[in-house]
């Protein structure tokens, strides 16, 4: 019996405080782009998905490039129906199978170690936090190409287009955190090419500690974007 699944709403805190329980990656890798989505980030996406569109509880839920666990476990805590994570990284996934251990969520979660080319199943959700592509040029594009041949609602976090000093103070006061932003041209374009709709584009603010040798300030903040985007059943 899992320890925390559940169908009732739950307070947004509540979620934070169980997804901070979901540990990190110990040993990030710099060519795959191992950063972990920080608790209210996570919580924001997940929240919207559960309670603005209904695209969690009661779902089929495929967390692509799944780290450690952190959206895939939310969604199964927030009452999923079943969750599959997949992951290239074999020492990120041991510690998501811990993370669902502990969490007593074992039962609710599959995990596949692999590429995300491996998957061929069909989904009501997905979530994904994709490399950006910053070591790896366009590696999100693939997420996204795969997100849309698997699902029908895509939950997916992309590099804000351009440094905005005037957003990120705008974010840094605003009180939930998040503001509706156009999509990008060209992310636009390439989602309706693979037989996507953008629904919404929400910029909200990304702060990574110091992580890798590269990295020359002790923390770095910048804009990225979560793209809500539904497959068109007609292509
Ligand atoms: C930015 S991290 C996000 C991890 C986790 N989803 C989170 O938000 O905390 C991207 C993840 O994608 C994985 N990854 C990168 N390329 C992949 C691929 N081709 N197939 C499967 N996983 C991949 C990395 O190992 C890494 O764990």
């Amino acid at each position: 019996m899992a320890k925390y699944a559940q169908k009732r709403i739950i307070r947004k805190l509540d979620l934070e405080r169980f997804l901070s329980t979901i540990q990190t990656n110990p040993a990030p890798k710099v060519d795959l782009e191992q950063y972990t989505i920080s608790e209210d980030i996570a919580a924001a996406m997940l929240y919207i998905a559960a309670y603005t569109n209904n695209d969690i509880v009661g779902k089929r839920v495929l967390d692509l490039g799944c780290g450690t666990g952190r959206l895939g476990l939310g969604a199964a805590f927030l009452g999923a129906k079943t969750v599959l994570g997949v992951d290239i990284d074999k020492t990120a996934l041991n510690v998501a199978v811990t993370n669902a251990r502990n969490a007593g969520l074992a039962a609710n979660v599959d995990w596949v170690n692999g590429d995300i080319s491996a998957i061929n199943g069909h989904f009501d959700t997905i979530l994904q936090n994709p490399p950006f592509g910053v070591q790896t040029r366009n590696a999100d594009r693939a997420f996204l190409v795969k997100a849309l041949a698997s699902g029908k609602m895509i939950y997916s976090l992309h590099n804000h287009p351009q440094v905005d000093k005037r957003l990120i103070n705008m974010l840094k006061s605003s009180k939930t955190g998040l503001f509706e932003v156009q999509p990008s041209a060209f992310l636009k374009r390439f989602i309706e090419q693979h037989g996507g709709a953008v629904k919404a584009v929400y910029a909200t603010l990304m702060t990574i500690p110091k992580m890798f040798d590269f990295h020359t300030k002790a923390r770095h903040d910048f804009v990225i974007d979560l793209y809500i985007i539904e497959r068109n059943l007609v292509k």
